[in-house]
């Protein structure tokens, strides 16, 4: 506002000076560019605009939602590998009072006291763990009518073969009162940060269809839909495009406990390392996401990791390594992440990280001081998920020190 008026100001005290001044002499030689003044403070962002009406009157009031099932009227083929990945699952209504039909899992247990007619939404459920919403549109945390019970278990973490652990109820943000659901701008397509949807006062936003549908990241498409030829439909193949709900780096809401990064109230993420130059897709196919392929037994990426590194192909100065041609990611990508279930007395939990380099020096992943986590992968993580018992022989560090150093560049010795 001050701005805008200091530049009238201007513009008035210019108009006036050029009314009053004498006739006008020779133009004058156009004088060099001025540096380059200071970028303005960004204006509050707008709000989303509702979802508008689908159908002819469309096109003249811009494009609203369609709906993935009208997708896959034409892009039957993508919409099968899709409706097979996590994105649509995220958000699930409960319809008939039956637990959702998610393609993956079955959620066999509610939280005690409630039955599915006490529940509004199932959050998730497709991977790695559920919340519940009840009917006025807040996370369960507590028994029906009760109030502060901290260790009352309201989350189910579905069973995961890899830490043996079979599906069970644990607790988050248990007795808290009235905790809203505010995830909905990762979880919805349309996301709207106002209002509230079904006018649940537990809900904050409303958005056009639950979960990561095809929209959320093509964009509004009943336009297109009615006439493909004539209205082309978003791609967005920046990182950007899924970083605003898979988050990069170790900024805001990056949250360490029990040993992992934990996707919990606050999302955490760890994306960081020198694979931030790298696009998204570039390595996933986004329609089909990785767990599908992975519980196939299909690769789980579009390219391998040694496609570009060329150099690591089967250098493993550990021989035993190299003859059980250990994958890449066994090393590079540990399970840092904590989404339900961790064991952090093996170094593993439940979801990758994408952050890659391992510091050979480095066995700790937090920092001695003041607990932080560290950038680069120490070898507790790298290494101790396997040889920390179970899988592989106890390693001293000293023995893991000696053995990472120039990994790929020390020729094996055979092994007595
Ligand atoms: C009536 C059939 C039809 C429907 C419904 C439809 N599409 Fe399409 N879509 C097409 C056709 C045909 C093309 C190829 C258009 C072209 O080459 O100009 C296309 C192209 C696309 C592309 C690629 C555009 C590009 O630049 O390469 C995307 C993305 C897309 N559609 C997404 C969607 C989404 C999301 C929906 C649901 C909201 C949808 N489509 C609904 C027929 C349809
Ligand atoms: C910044 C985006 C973002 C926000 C905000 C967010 N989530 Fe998530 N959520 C994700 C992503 C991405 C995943 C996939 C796992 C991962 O990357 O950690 C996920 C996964 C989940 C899952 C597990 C799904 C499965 O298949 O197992 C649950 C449950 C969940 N979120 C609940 C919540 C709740 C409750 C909130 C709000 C308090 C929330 N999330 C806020 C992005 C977000
Ligand atoms: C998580 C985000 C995301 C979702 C959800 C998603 N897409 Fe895409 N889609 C992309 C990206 C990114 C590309 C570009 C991929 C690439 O370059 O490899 C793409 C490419 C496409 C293309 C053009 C290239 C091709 O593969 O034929 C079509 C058509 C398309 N999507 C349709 C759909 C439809 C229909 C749905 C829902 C059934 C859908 N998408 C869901 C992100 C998404
Ligand atoms: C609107 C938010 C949103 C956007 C945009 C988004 N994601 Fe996701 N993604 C999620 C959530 C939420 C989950 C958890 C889904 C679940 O477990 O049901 C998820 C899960 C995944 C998974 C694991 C589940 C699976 O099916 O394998 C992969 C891989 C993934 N996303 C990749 C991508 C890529 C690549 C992009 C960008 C092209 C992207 N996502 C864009 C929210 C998003
Ligand atoms: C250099 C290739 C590469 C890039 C770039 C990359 N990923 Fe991945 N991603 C992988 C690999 C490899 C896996 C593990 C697959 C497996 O477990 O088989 C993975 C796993 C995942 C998972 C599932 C994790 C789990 O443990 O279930 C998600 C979600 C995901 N990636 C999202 C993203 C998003 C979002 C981006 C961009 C910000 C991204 N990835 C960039 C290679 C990559
Ligand atoms: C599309 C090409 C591509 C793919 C696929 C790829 N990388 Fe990379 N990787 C890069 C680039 C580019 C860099 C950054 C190079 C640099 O900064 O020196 C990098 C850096 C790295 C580094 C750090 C190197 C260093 O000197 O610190 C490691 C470790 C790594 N990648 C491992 C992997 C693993 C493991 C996979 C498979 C999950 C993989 N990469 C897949 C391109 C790729
Ligand atoms: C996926 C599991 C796995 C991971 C991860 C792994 N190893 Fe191993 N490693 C093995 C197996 C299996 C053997 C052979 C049997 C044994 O020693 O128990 C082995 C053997 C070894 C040996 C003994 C070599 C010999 O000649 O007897 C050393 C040293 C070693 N690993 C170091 C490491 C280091 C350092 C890392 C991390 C950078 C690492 N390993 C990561 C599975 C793994
Ligand atoms: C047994 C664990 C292990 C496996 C498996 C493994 N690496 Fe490594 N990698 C390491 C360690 C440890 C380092 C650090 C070496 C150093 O900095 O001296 C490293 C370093 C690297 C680097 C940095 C450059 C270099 O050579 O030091 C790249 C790139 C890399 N690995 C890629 C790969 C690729 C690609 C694969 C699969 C073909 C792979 N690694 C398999 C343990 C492993």
């Amino acid at each position: 506002m001050k701005r805008i008026l200091q530049y009238g100001i201007m513009i008035l005290f210019y108009i006036l000076l050029t009314a009053c001044a004498g006739p006008q002499g020779p133009e004058g030689q156009i004088g060099p560019a001025g540096p380059l003044g200071p970028e303005g403070p960004q204006g509050p962002q707008g709000p989303q605009g509702q979802p508008g009406p689908a159908g002819k009157d469309a096109a003249f009031a811009g494009p609203g939602f369609a709906g993935d099932q009208t997708c896959s009227g034409c892009h039957q083929d993508i919409y099968d590998t899709y409706i097979k990945s996590g994105h649509p699952w995220i958000m699930n209504p409960v319809v008939d009072n039956t637990a959702p039909n998610i393609s993956t899992t079955h959620i066999k247990t509610l939280p005690q006291g409630y039955s599915w007619d006490d529940v509004r939404y199932v959050i998730g459920g497709y991977n790695w763990k559920a919340l519940f919403i009840d009917s006025e549109g807040f996370i369960i945390t507590d028994a029906p009518g009760e109030t502060g019970n901290a260790s009352f278990l309201n989350q189910y973490n579905l069973s995961n073969s890899l830490l043996e652990k079979n599906a069970a109820l644990v607790s988050f943000e248990a007795g808290v009162d009235k905790l809203a659901y505010n995830c909905g701008s990762c979880h919805s397509t349309g996301f709207n940060p106002r209002g509230n949807q079904d006018d649940l006062a537990g809900i904050s936003g409303t958005w056009a269809q639950e979960g990561v549908r095809c929209e959320a990241c093509h964009g509004p498409g009943s336009l297109h839909a009615s006439n493909p030829t004539g209205f082309d439909m978003k791609i967005d193949r920046d990182a950007g495009a899924c970083e605003k709900c898979h988050s990069r780096g170790s900024g805001d809401g990056l949250v360490v406990s029990n040993g992992f990064i934990q996707h919990g109230g606050s999302y955490g993420d760890l994306f960081q390392g020198k694979h931030v130059v790298l696009d998204c897709v570039i390595c996933h196919d986004p329609h089909s996401g990785v767990v599908q392929n992975r519980s196939k037994g299909q690769a789980t990426t579009r390219v391998t990791c040694d496609q570009c590194h060329q150099a690591q192909r089967g250098q493993h100065k550990v021989a035993p390594h190299a003859s059980l041609n250990l994958a890449c990611i066994e090393c590079h990508m540990p399970r840092l992440i904590q989404v339900a279930w961790g064991d952090p007395e093996r170094f593993k939990a439940d979801f990758r990280t994408h952050a890659v380099t391992i510091d050979p020096t480095q066995i700790s992943q937090f920092a001695e001081t003041d607990g932080a986590l560290l950038p680069e992968i120490g070898l507790d993580y790298a290494c101790r998920h396997c040889h920390g018992g179970g899988f592989a022989s106890v390693k001293t560090d000293e023995e893991l020190l000696a053995a990472a150093a120039g990994y790929h560049s020390t020729p094996a010795e055979p092994s007595e």
